[in-house]
C-alpha cells in the first residue's frame, strides 16, 4: 500500500529559494508532496531552472521575483502563491544577507538593506502569510548560530539581524498560537553556499570551531526544515533551533 507523502495538500512560499540553502528547501519541500513557490531577487536563470527541474519530475513549483526589502513585493508573492495554489500552509523566511566590513568602515546603507531583508521581511511576510494560514500553519525562519556566538570582527549587523529573529520568533509564537500556528527559527552553522564556500581562508578559520569539524550541507538544513514543516512538529513552537555541527557548543 502507498503511504501518502507528509506534505501532499500542503502549499508552501520559500522566500530567497533560487540557490543555496533555499533552493534546498524547495527541493525537500516538493520531494515530500508540496507545491511550493519561491522568490528570488537577481539569479532568474537559477529560480526558472529550479521551478522547470521540479515541474518537470511531476512537481509543482512557481518562481516569483521579488526583492525581500520591497514590502510590497512580498505581499505580492505572497498573494500570488495563494492564488495559484489555492492557499498557504508554509512559510519559510530564508533569504538573507551577509555584509561584512570594520565597524569605522561600514555602510549604513549596506546596515539598512541588511535588516530590511533579514529581519523586516520576515515580519512582512509573516504578517502576510498568516491570513491565509489556519490549524496546522507553519513557519520557519532561517536565523543563524551567529545568534548564538560571533567568533569573528566585522559582522556585527549581520548577528544582530539573526538575533532579531530569536525575539520576532518568541513574540509572534504568541500571536500565531491560539490560530494553530507554530513558528520556529533554524539557526544554521557554516553551511557551503555561495554566501559561505566551505574552502578558503574564511573557512578555515571556522571548520577548528565546530564540534563536528566540517561544513553543512544545504540538505542538512532542508531536513530540518520539511520536519518543522510536516505534521509531527506541531507542539514546537517559539523555538529557536540550532543545526550548526555544534558551533555553538
Ligand atoms: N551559508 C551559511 O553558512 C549560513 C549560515 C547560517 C545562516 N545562513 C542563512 O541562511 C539563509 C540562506 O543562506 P545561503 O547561504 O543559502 O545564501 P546564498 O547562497 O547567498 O543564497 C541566498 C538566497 O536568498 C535569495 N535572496 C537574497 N537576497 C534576497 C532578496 N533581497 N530578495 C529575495 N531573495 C533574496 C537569493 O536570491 P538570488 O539568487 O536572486 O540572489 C538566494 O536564493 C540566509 O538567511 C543566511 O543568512 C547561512
Amino acid at each position: 500500500m502507498s503511504q501518502a507523502l507528509p506534505l501532499t495538500g500542503k502549499v508552501a512560499l520559500v522566500q530567497g529559494g533560487s540557490r543555496g540553502i533555499g533552493a534546498a528547501i524547495v527541493r525537500r519541500l516538493a520531494r515530500e508532496g508540496a507545491k511550493v513557490a519561491f522568490t528570488y531577487v537577481s539569479s532568474s536563470a537559477s529560480a526558472e531552472a529550479l521551478a522547470g527541474e521540479i515541474n518537470s519530475g511531476g512537481g509543482q513549483a512557481l518562481a516569483l521575483r521579488a526583492d525581500s526589502a520591497d514590502t510590497q513585493a512580498v505581499q505580492q508573492a505572497v498573494a500570488d502563491t495563494a492564488k495559484a495554489f489555492g492557499g498557504l500552509d508554509i512559510l519559510v523566511n530564508n533569504a538573507g544577507v551577509l555584509a561584512v566590513a570594520p565597524v569605522a568602515e561600514f555602510d549604513l546603507a549596506d546596515f539598512d538593506r541588511l535588516l530590511a531583508v533579514n529581519v523586516r521581511s520576515v515580519f512582512v511576510a509573516t504578517q502576510a502569510a498568516v491570513k491565509y494560514m489556519g490549524q496546522g500553519g507553519r513557519v520557519i525562519n532561517i536565523g543563524s548560530t551567529n545568534a548564538e556566538r560571533m567568533p569573528f570582527a566585522g559582522g556585527a549587523p549581520y548577528a544582530m539581524s539573526k538575533s532579531a529573529l530569536v525575539g520576532l520568533t518568541k513574540g509572534l509564537a504568541r500571536d500565531l498560537g491560539p490560530q494553530g500556528i507554530t513558528i520556529n527559527n533554524v539557526q544554521p552553522g557554516p553551511v557551503d553556499t555561495d554566501m559561505n564556500p566551505a574552502s578558503g581562508e574564511f573557512a578555515e578559520s571556522l571548520i577548528p570551531l565546530m564540534a563536528i569539524g566540517r561544513y553543512g550541507q544545504a540538505d542538512e538544513i532542508a531536513s530540518f526544515v520539511a520536519y518543522l514543516a510536516g505534521p509531527e512538529a506541531g507542539y514546537i513552537t517559539g523555538a529557536s533551533l540550532l543545526a550548526d555541527g555544534g558551533f555553538a557548543a
